[in-house]
């Protein structure tokens, strides 16, 4: 029997409009556009401004840019695999919520959460639905409001994040192209250094909680940044090696977007030319489970069918990880 691997065959996304500059954050703290550009990288961020709207707003526009821009029908999608660490709410998954928005009726839906890893997460289990011939289009969709999580009087995280969500879709092929491998791992040791303190089942919420201001990202920058650079290099190169492949037959890698230096410093260690790297940091910062596929939405008119390509990650959890595929189309 033919082997059967999960292709990507399009992409979506949804930005915001409002863009959240540099300068403006200046003006709600002690910060620069220099330092923010020379430290991190970014020069702006699109917020979802709108009253009472989720991470399924954005989820929801992502979807629909991809099920139409791939003439896909909501009835014909099987399944729906949400990545995020911003849900509209603790229950029911994001996933459902953004299913039923779009129209999507034939699928079971749910949500992933693995910090910034997310996608990979996803799109790694969604593969393997594909692979086994019971799910035969399957979305993959990584959408995030990390604003709602973020405290604007703190100069060491408010820089860094984003909104923002894209998806792709994933189909069957038996030929040469789809994904060809993966890595993905954990150590929860790393909950100690990135996390949201309250509003979870340890903490729940309470007048206490909201004061000490523990509803918002908690990042020991140094610390997270140490492990994001060693551990997203390490896979990735390990992800190359174990391919055969050396830098030069690598036609893209995509790196999680956390910081220009960390994409730098893993791209350097697996000898890529910086023409090899989808960088867009600059225009949307962390949008934590949206960063990867922002990447191929916006470089998807300069994808080919057989290109190369490696996606690398680092999040909470500690988690991080590694695919790597083929992509399956040329620009339509
Ligand atoms: O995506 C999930 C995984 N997350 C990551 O990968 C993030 C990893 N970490 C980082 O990207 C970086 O550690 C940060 C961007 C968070 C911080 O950059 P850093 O170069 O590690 O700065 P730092 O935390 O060591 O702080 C250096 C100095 C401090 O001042 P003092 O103590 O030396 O006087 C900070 O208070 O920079 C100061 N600082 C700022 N200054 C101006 C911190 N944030 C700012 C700011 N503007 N926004």
């Amino acid at each position: 029997m033919e082997k059967i691997r999960a292709a990507i065959t399009g992409v979506g996304a949804s930005l915001q409009d409002y863009i959240l500059t540099n300068e403006e954050l200046g003006k709600m703290v002690d910060t620069t556009d220099e330092w923010i550009m020379t430290r991190i990288g970014i020069k702006e961020r699109r917020i979802i401004k709108e009253k009472d709207e989720g991470a399924s707003f954005v989820g929801a526009k992502a979807v629909s840019n991809l099920l139409e821009k791939t003439g896909t029908s909501p009835d014909e999608v099987d399944l729906l695999i949400c990545a995020t660490v911003t849900p509209d709410m603790q229950f029911p998954a994001t996933g459902n919520i953004i299913s039923d928005k779009v129209g999507i009726k034939n699928a079971f839906s749910f949500d992933v959460n693995a910090g910034c890893s997310g996608f990979l997460y996803a799109l790694t289990t969604a593969s393997k639905y594909v692979e086994s011939g019971t799910n035969k289009k399957v979305v993959v969709v990584g959408a995030e409001k990390m604003s709602s999580i973020i405290d604007y009087t703190d100069r060491a995280t408010c820089c860094i994040f984003g909104d923002g969500a894209a998806a792709v879709l994933l189909e069957p092929t038996t030929e040469e192209c789809g994904i060809i491998d993966t890595k993905l791992q954990s150590d929860g040791v790393g909950r100690h250094h990135l996390h949201q303190k309250a509003g979870g089942s340890a903490r729940p919420a309470s007048h206490e909680t909201v004061d000490a201001r523990e509803h918002f990202v908690y990042q020991e920058g140094q610390h997270v940044f140490k492990w994001a650079v060693s551990n997203m290099a390490d896979v990735s190169v390990e992800m190359m090696e174990r391919n055969g492949m050396k830098s030069e037959d690598l036609t893209w890698f995509v790196p999680h977007q956390a910081n220009m230096r960390i994409i730098e410093a893993t791209a350097k260690r697996m000898g890529l030319d910086k023409k090899q790297v989808m960088i867009n940091i600059e225009k949307y910062g962390n949008t934590t489970a949206a960063t990867l596929p922002l990447c191929l939405y916006d470089w998807e008119n300069q994808l080919r069918k057989g290109d190369n390509i490696i996606l690398a990650t680092f999040g909470a959890g500690f988690t991080w990880g590694a695919m790597y595929l083929k992509w399956a189309y040329d620009p339509r």
